[in-house]
């Protein structure tokens, strides 16, 4: 099995790409730190790909050697808080877009074409789309545009199997920055361990840790007032 795996330089990427390479995948690692995709070269069946995942002809040229692939998990992104709303920042809430969202859009150009048929394509999003958070509209509107974008792909690909991940707060050099709590927050190896479960049994949607996960999908059936009452609370 060809595993492409796009963020495999840290965080959950990087434990995905430990275990698909442990089970005996032929993983190919992408990101742009090219110490850490070296360090991870030295595994027998792990092969690295650099690229910068926001620029298309990048994506096009560091994957073209590659003919074919099984599994493509696009995994890459990045999170920024919007922390005055008011005096909105357009150039980071462009950055967060374009990073989660229209990257995704060039991997699937580049990379799409190239899975073999009954192969899968995972697109991970995050549980931040399940209802508005404070802080995150680049964040969680970047999610919201991958979450849509997968399950449209369910529909349209026939000869291709999309799981879409839902995380909750997984660990990562992504959350450390984080300055509020992070309730049942777990390790990026639990999460690659959740995603493999998951992606093996080729499910239309991962989420995970399952208490917090179906905590927020409840809370979804909230009237929208409500809720945004009590996640003003939240933000104070
Ligand atoms: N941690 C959480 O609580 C959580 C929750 C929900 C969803 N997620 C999602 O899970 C995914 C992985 O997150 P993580 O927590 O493992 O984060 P992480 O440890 O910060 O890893 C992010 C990965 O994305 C890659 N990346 C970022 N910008 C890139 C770019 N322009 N081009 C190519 N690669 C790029 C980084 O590689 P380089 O630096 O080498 O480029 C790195 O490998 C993200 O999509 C994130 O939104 C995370």
């Amino acid at each position: 099995m060809i595993t492409l795996i796009t963020g495999a330089t840290s965080g959950i990427g990087e434990q995905l790409a430990l275990k698909y390479a442990a089970k005996g995948d032929t993983v190919i690692a992408c990101g742009r730190n090219s110490d850490k995709l070296a360090e991870l070269a030295k595994h027998s069946n792990i092969q690295s790909c650099e690229f910068d995942a926001t620029d298309l002809a990048q994506v096009k040229a560091a994957t073209g050697e590659f003919s074919h692939f099984d599994r493509v998990i696009l995994n890459a992104g990045n999170c920024e808080y919007i922390d005055d709303a008011r005096n909105f920042d357009s150039a980071l809430f462009a950055r967060v877009i374009s990073v989660n969202l229209l990257a995704m859009g060039y991997c699937l150009e580049a990379l799409l074409p190239k899975i073999a048929r009954g192969g899968q394509l995972v697109m991970v999003s995050s549980s931040v789309t399940y209802l508005p958070l404070p802080r995150s509209e680049a964040y969680g509107a970047s999610k919201a545009g991958v979450s849509y974008l997968a399950k449209s792909l369910a529909i349209d690909l026939n000869d291709v199997d999309v799981t879409l991940v839902h995380p909750g707060f997984v660990k990562t050099p992504l959350t450390k920055k984080n300055d509020f709590a992070m309730p049942m927050a777990v390790t990026a190896t639990a999460a690659a361990d959740y995603m493999i479960k998951g992606i093996a049994k080729r499910r239309k949607e991962v989420h995970f840790p399952y208490r917090f996960t179906l905590i927020l999908k409840a809370l979804r059936i909230l009237p929208l007032p409500l809720w945004l009452k009590i996640a003003k609370g939240l933000a104070r």
